[in-house]
């Protein structure tokens, strides 16, 4: 979690940084955080709360310098004060750090440099960093040798951005966490992910585990990428991205979350676009392998579990999905032979690295579906398949679900030698979710969302191929409105859950065009017997549905078009409550520590 930016070029460091920071906000907002180098004194600013509204020219229009490096903050270890946030820095103050990330071992560093005589602040593991290179620099001058030093003492994670205020130089390193390097002209930028700088650059370098960059006027074209553990050279391998930087932005919509609910359509005319080889080169590591399971947290583990459905239903073919978090229980029994599907938006939660780790000591293989390029799973993964959401930074993450069980929909298109039939039926989900989208149908969520904001439970059922639509629907609106939601497959519903439902209760009935639309109905009657208020999506309408939202038919591919409902109202509900939807409490993006 948090986040960090570090300038350094010919701008006014603080206002790229400032920017930077708004756009990493979703990683982390208790508190932020500035230092600067201006006119060869270190400067900083810290404070508690959210960046969004500050102005730096109306804020703190002195506060300038060429190089600056910023942090915004989702805390770990100390309480969310000024004192906590960062950057921290060394007792002389002329070293600043920011850090992403856990120092393990941070306790006993810090127990051995104040025997030193080193003085701490906080209560932070990241000061210790500070405070570690001062007291290397105190055996070696030269600063990215003492960082270097430093940073081999170090266990846990890190991405790091460094200045000092008697030296025009700038430290980025990583491990565990990441940090992305953008090159510009006459400007190189730090950031915790691409959206952070793609405004001013879109070349990057993706630094690697144990490396670090130095950036400076001395060095030849401006930076030189080092091993932390050998201390050598690498040669940096520039990437362009694709992504448009005006899709980071919210483009006039109030939210980030309902710009990125409205793209949606886009990312199914993006996933129908992809090549075949591709496709096919990933139904062939899932046709080759023993045993298949989809890994995965939150939101994409229930795209990972619309997979594992399709591809039972439709290929004929077992895959076992399992939480990321849970993984560690059953990763002792993967064999070589097996096949672990990675699913996530950012390809930095840790829980799904480790995942991949498993695998490969195992001997298994990992196919990736990933929506970051260039993140720690698309590297580590022995393939990947990029998913078409395009930058997504809203906390609740609704187009890259979409943009993942599209995926499944064409690798399951590809195993069948039928690219051309998932395109159709991705084609009617496009449609449908079009018609979802459409002023009238805004408004009429938007009304329904109202009262929905009374409650104060709401459920959901789905089964077989709806049952993750289900899940999905709850996690968005308890992650956006605090109201205890929680989905049921259908099934289960007698063997427990019926014993909540009392009158006036809101129950969402997810059903389609497949097998089990009858019993998803009889579900329906069992609990609109018992008061519950039922709100049906289906692609008719039922009289035991006291609301009814239509989508089209379209079989196991109506999950596709059928969440963006409660997708909306979780957006409603949460405006109704006057909670940001952006920045939903308690959360960040993405979950890089365990
Ligand atoms: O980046 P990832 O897809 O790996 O993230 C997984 C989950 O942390 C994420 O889906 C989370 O559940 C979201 N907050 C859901 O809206």
């Amino acid at each position: 979690m948090c986040g960090i930016v570090g300038y350094f070029g010919n701008k006014n460091g603080a206002e790229v940084v400032v920017d930077g920071l708004k756009r990493l906000e979703y990683r982390g907002y208790d508190s932020w955080g500035l230092a600067a180098v201006g006119e060869g004194k270190l400067i900083k600013h810290k404070q508690v709360g959210k960046i969004g509204g500050f102005d730096l020219k109306r804020d703190l229009p002195k506060f300038g310098g060429e190089i600056c490096i910023g942090h915004t903050r989702w805390a770990t270890h100390g309480g969310v004060t000024e004192t906590n946030s960062h950057p921290h820095f060394s007792c002389d103050k002329k070293i600043a750090v920011v850090h992403n990330g856990i120092v393990e071992n941070y306790q006993e560093l810090r127990s051995d440099l104040e025997k030193k005589g080193h003085k701490f602040v906080s209560q932070t593991d990241t000061e210790v960093i500070a405070h570690l290179i001062e007291q290397t620099l105190k055996i070696t001058k030269d600063k990215t040798e003492a960082v270097r030093q430093s940073l081999k003492k170090l266990q846990g994670s890190y991405a790091l951005g460094i200045i000092f205020e008697d030296e025009k130089l700038m430290i980025g390193a990583r491990k565990g966490s990441p940090l992305v390097l953008g090159v510009g002209k006459d400007q190189t930028i730090l950031g915790s992910d691409v959206p952070a700088f793609l405004k001013y650059t879109n070349k990057v370098v993706f630094l690697e585990e144990f490396e670090m960059v130095a950036i400076s006027d001395q060095i030849k074209g401006g930076y030189e990428i080092k091993n932390v553990n050998s201390g050598k050279t690498v040669k940096p391998k520039i990437t362009t991205i694709k992504w448009d930087a005006t899709e980071a932005e919210k483009g006039g919509h109030p939210h980030f979350m309902i710009k990125e609910m409205l793209e949606q359509p886009q990312v199914i005319e993006k996933t129908i676009g992809m090549g075949k080889g591709e496709l096919d080169k990933a139904a062939k590591m899932i046709e080759k392998a023993k045993r298949v399971y989809v890994v995965a947290c939150g939101t994409a583990l229930h795209a990972g579990m619309y997979g594992s459905y399709l591809l039972a239903k439709i290929n004929k073919i077992m895959v076992q999905p399992i939480s990321a978090g849970e993984l560690h229980h059953f990763a002792p029994l993967f064999k070589k032979g097996d096949l672990v599907i990675c699913v996530s938006q950012s390809g930095e939660t840790a829980d799904v690295l480790e995942a991949v780790k498993s695998a490969h000591s195992a001997g298994a293989k990992v196919l990736a579906l990933v929506n970051v390029m260039g993140s720690s799973l698309m590297r580590a993964a022995d393939f990947s398949l990029l998913t078409k959401a395009g930058p997504e930074i809203c906390v609740l993450s609704t187009k890259a679900y979409v943009s993942q069980m599209a995926m499944f929909v064409m690798i399951s298109g590809a195993l069948s030698g039928k690219i051309s039939n998932a395109k159709k039926v991705l084609g009617i989900a496009k449609k449908d979710i079009e018609k979802i989208l459409s002023k009238k149908s805004l408004e009429k969520i938007k009304k329904m969302s109202k009262s929905l904001a009374k409650a104060q439970n709401i459920y959901a059922l789905g089964r077989g191929i709806n049952y993750p639509n289900a899940l999905e629907a709850c996690l968005k609106i308890k992650e956006v409105s605090y109201i205890h939601a929680e989905g049921f497959a259908g099934g289960d519903l007698k063997h427990g859950p019926i014993a909540l439902i009392e009158k006036g209760v809101p129950v969402i009935i997810f059903a389609s065009d497949d097998e089990s639309e009858a019993e998803i109905i009889s579900n329906a009657m069992e609990v609109k017997a018992r008061g519950a208020d039922v709100i049906g999506i289906n692609y008719r309408n039922n009289e035991v549905f006291e609301q009814y939202l239509p989508i089209e038919k379209n079989g196991f591919y109506s999950p596709i078009a059928s969440i963006v409902y409660p997708q909306l109202m979780a957006y409603y509900i949460a405006l109704e409550k006057k909670f940001d939807p952006d920045k939903p409490r308690n959360l960040a993006k993405s979950v890089t520590v365990k």
